[in-house]
C-alpha cells in the first residue's frame, strides 16, 4: 500500500513544496486534498524558484500525475494563471498530467470579497488572511450553498446553484457600493467560460483514485498549511478553514485511512507563523530580524514577513500525536548556523505550571512562556553538506537532542533550497 502523507508540523511554510518535489521522483501520482489558492509550496525548477497555490509540487516531474483533490477549494482564475505560469516555463500541463475533482468546491470571485470585507470589518476578530477567498468558500461548503468544480458541467444547474448562493449574500452586496457590487450575469457569464477551459480536467478522483491504489501506484497525499492551522487541532479561530493534519488527506481525496501507510510530518528547524494567533516562542526585535533574514522568511503567496521564533517541541510534539508520524523531514537546519547559541522549547510555563502538553485554549498560549533547552550554536555554514557525517558536531547534537524531545524519528534534513541539499540520515525509516 505505497500511500504516504506529507503534513507540515508547525503553522505552514515548513519546505513542504521541496520535499514533496524531491518524493514525487519516485510518486505515480501527487494530491493536493485541502486549501486553495491560499498555499503557496515554493519548488525550484531549472535553477529558478517556483511558487505554486493550487496545482501539486509533484507537477515539475514529466511522469507524475497530479490530481487536486474534493477537499480542495479552487480559484479557477488563480488555476488558469498558475497554468500559464507553469507552461512558460517548458512545463506540461494537460489533462492527462491534471486531473481536478468534480467534488471541489468553486472559489468564486466574490469569496475574495467577502474574506476582505470580514478581515476590515472593526467588530470582527482580524485573522490575518491571505484574503484568497478560502474561508468564505469553505463556509458555503459547510452550509451547502457551495458550487462545485463538477457543476461546471451542467450550465443549467450551474446558474440555479448561483442564484441560490448569491441570494444568500444579496444584503451584504447591496451594502457595498455601486462600483464594488458584483453583477449576478457577469459572475455567470464568467463561470461559464472557466467551465470551457476546466472541462477536460474535471474528473471523478475518487473513483479514480481508489483504482490506481488498488492497482500497486504510489501515491504522495500533498497537505497545504501545517497542524498549527488546522480548523480542529489548530490555534482556532486562529487557523484556516480546512483540516490540515492527516485525517484531511482521507477525507479530502477519498482514499480511505486504511490504504495509507505513511505520514511524513516537515518541520523546519525553528519556527514560523504568518497573520495573527499565539506564537509562544516567537522572537521579539533584532533577534526575530536576523532570523528572518537569514531564512528569507516572507510569505509565498502574500509577500508578508514571517514571524520567526525557536524551535517549540510543544507543538511538534502535538503534530506528531495528531498525524501519527511515522517520520520528519527538518528543514532549513542551515539557517542556524552562526547563532552562537540554539534553543529548544520543551514545555510552557503558565500561571506557576509546567505545561508539556499543546493547550487548546488561544488565552493560555498567549500567556505560555517557552522553557528552553540551550545547545551550542555552530559558526560553520552547512549549505554544501550533503551527508550526516558532513554536519558539525555541534548541528547534529541539536538534531538528535529535537528528535529526542519530539520522540519521532528524523528521516532527512535539509541544508538549501536545491534538491541536492537534502539527505537521509543513517537507517533513516523507508517512506514507501
Ligand atoms: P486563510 O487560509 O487565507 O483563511 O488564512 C488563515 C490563516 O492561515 C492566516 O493566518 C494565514 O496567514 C494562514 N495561512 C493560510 N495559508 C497559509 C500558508 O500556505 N502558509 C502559512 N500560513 C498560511
Amino acid at each position: 500500500m505505497p500511500v504516504c502523507v506529507v503534513i507540515g508540523a508547525q503553522w505552514g511554510d515548513e519546505g513542504k513544496g521541496a520535499m514533496v518535489d524531491l518524493l514525487a521522483k519516485e510518486a505515480d501520482i501527487v494530491v493536493r486534498f485541502q486549501g486553495g489558492a491560499n498555499a503557496g509550496h515554493t519548488i525550484i525548477y531549472q535553477e529558478r524558484p517556483l511558487a505554486l497555490h493550487l496545482i501539486p509540487a509533484g507537477i515539475a516531474h514529466d511522469h507524475t500525475i497530479c490530481v487536486i483533490g474534493n477537499g480542495v477549494v479552487v480559484d479557477p482564475q488563480a488555476l488558469l494563471n498558475e497554468m500559464e505560469q507553469l507552461r512558460s516555463v517548458g512545463l506540461v500541463v494537460s489533462p492527462e498530467r491534471l486531473k481536478i475533482s468534480d467534488r471541489a468546491h468553486l472559489t468564486l470571485p466574490y469569496h475574495r470579497i467577502l474574506d476582505a470585507a470580514r478581515e476590515m470589518a472593526g467588530s470582527h476578530l482580524r485573522l490575518g488572511t491571505t484574503r484568497r477567498g478560502v474561508g468564505p468558500t469553505y463556509v458555503d461548503k459547510v452550509d451547502r450553498v457551495g458550487l462545485r468544480v463538477g457543476d461546471l458541467r451542467y450550465p443549467n444547474r450551474l446558474e440555479e446553484k448561483l442564484l441560490i448562493n448569491w441570494e444568500q449574500k444579496r444584503a451584504f452586496f447591496n451594502a457595498l457600493p455601486p462600483e464594488e457590487r458584483p453583477d449576478f450575469h457577469a459572475v455567470l457569464d464568467e463561470l461559464m467560460r472557466y467551465a470551457e477551459f476546466l472541462q477536460p480536467y474535471i474528473a471523478d478522483t475518487v473513483s479514480w483514485l481508489n483504482e490506481q491504489v488498488a492497482a500497486g501506484k504510489r501515491v504522495l497525499l500533498e497537505g497545504a498549511q501545517g497542524t498549527g492551522l488546522d480548523v480542529d487541532f489548530g490555534t482556532y479561530p486562529f487557523v484556516t478553514s480546512s483540516n490540515t493534519t492527516a485525517g484531511g488527506a482521507a477525507t479530502g481525496s477519498g482514499i480511505p485511512p486504511t490504504k495509507i501507510n505513511a505520514v511524513l510530518g516537515i518541520a523546519k528547524a525553528y519556527t514560523t507563523r504568518v497573520g495573527e494567533g499565539p506564537f509562544p516562542t516567537e522572537l521579539q526585535g533584532e533577534e526575530q530580524v536576523a532570523l528572518r533574514e537569514k531564512g528569507r522568511e516572507y510569505g509565498a503567496t502574500t509577500g508578508r514577513p514571517r514571524r520567526c521564533g525557536w524551535f517549540d517541541a510543544v507543538l511538534v510534539r502535538y503534530a506528531a500525536m495528531v498525524n501519527g508520524f511515522t517520520a520528519l523531514a527538518l528543514t532549513k537546519l542551515d539557517v542556524l548556523s552562526y547563532f552562537p547559541e540554539v534553543k529548544l522549547c520543551v514545555a510552557y510555563r503558565w500561571r506557576g505550571e509546567v505545561l508539556t502538553h499543546f493547550p487548546s485554549e488561544v488565552c493560555v498560549l498567549e500567556e505560555a512562556e517557552p522553557i528552553y533547552e540551550t545547545l551550542p550554536g555552530w559558526d560553520v555554514p552547512l549549505g554544501q553538506c550533503r551527508s550526516w557525517d558532513q554536519l558539525p558536531a555541534n548541528a547534529q547534537r541539536f538534531v538528535e537532542r529535537l528528535q529526542e524531545v519530539v520522540g519521532v524519528p528524523i528521516a532527512t534534513i535539509s541544508v538549501g533550497p536545491e534538491r541536492e541539499a537534502v539527505f537521509s540520515l543513517p537507517n533513516a525509516p523507508s517512506l514507501w
